[in-house]
């Protein structure tokens, strides 16, 4: 595996993002597509991590999500929501995340998004978990590129659509070069 530029304690930082074909990831603050499936897999990969998202992202899904350590990122000092933790920049959300992650004996932080906070992240992290979603959404909310300089592909698993999954879609998996 790559060497982070930031490994510390507490572990590594895992991007996981679903996105369109045209980069789209939401719009007015929700998901665009419903996929069974990708629900499952974003499960999977986040159960029992500190997952850090922006608060944005937070309101979207509107309460924590069971069994992950939220730590929701925003520049207001009066938020706050029972069972998240809150943190004030993301340097500070990391620091939180990390040190949960080692107190549940964890070596992953998730980053939730959204399009902020993945571009903050996106320098960062030592992992993307992308799920590449077969539809172009017009959207108000982006991921950054993917730079094939930066990031080298280690796994890809396509998918047909189907009674669960509106749409074809792959989870690939990215290491740092
Ligand atoms: N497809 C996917 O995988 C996926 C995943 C997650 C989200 N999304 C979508 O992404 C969209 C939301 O993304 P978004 O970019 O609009 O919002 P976001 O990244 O979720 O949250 C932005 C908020 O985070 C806080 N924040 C950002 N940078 C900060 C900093 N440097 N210091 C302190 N606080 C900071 C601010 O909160 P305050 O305004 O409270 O200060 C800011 O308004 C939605 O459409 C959502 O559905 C998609």
């Amino acid at each position: 595996m790559a060497d982070s530029p930031v490994s510390g304690p507490g572990g590594r930082i895992v991007i996981v993002a679903a996105v369109a074909r045209n980069g789209v990831i939401g719009r007015e603050n929700r998901l665009l597509w419903r996929l069974k499936t990708d629900m499952r897999h974003f499960r999977a990969l986040t159960m029992g991590r500190p997952i850090l998202m922006g608060r944005k992202t937070f309101d979207s899904i509107g309460k924590p999500l069971p069994g992950r350590h939220s730590v929701v990122i925003t520049r207001d000092p009066g938020w706050s929501h029972e069972g998240v933790a809150v943190a004030h920049d993301p340097e500070a959300g990391l620091a939180l995340a990390r040190a949960l992650a080692a107190r549940h004996g964890q070596d992953e932080v998730i980053i939730g998004g959204g399009s902020e906070i993945y571009r903050h992240f996106m320098p960062l992290a030592d992992r993307l978990e992308i799920t590449e979603v077969e539809l172009a959404p017009e959207g108000d909310a982006l991921f950054p590129r993917i730079d094939p300089q930066i990031w080298r592909e280690t796994s890809r698993q396509s998918f047909t659509k189907n009674a669960d999954d509106e749409a074809e879609f792959r989870f690939v998996s990215y290491l740092r070069r």
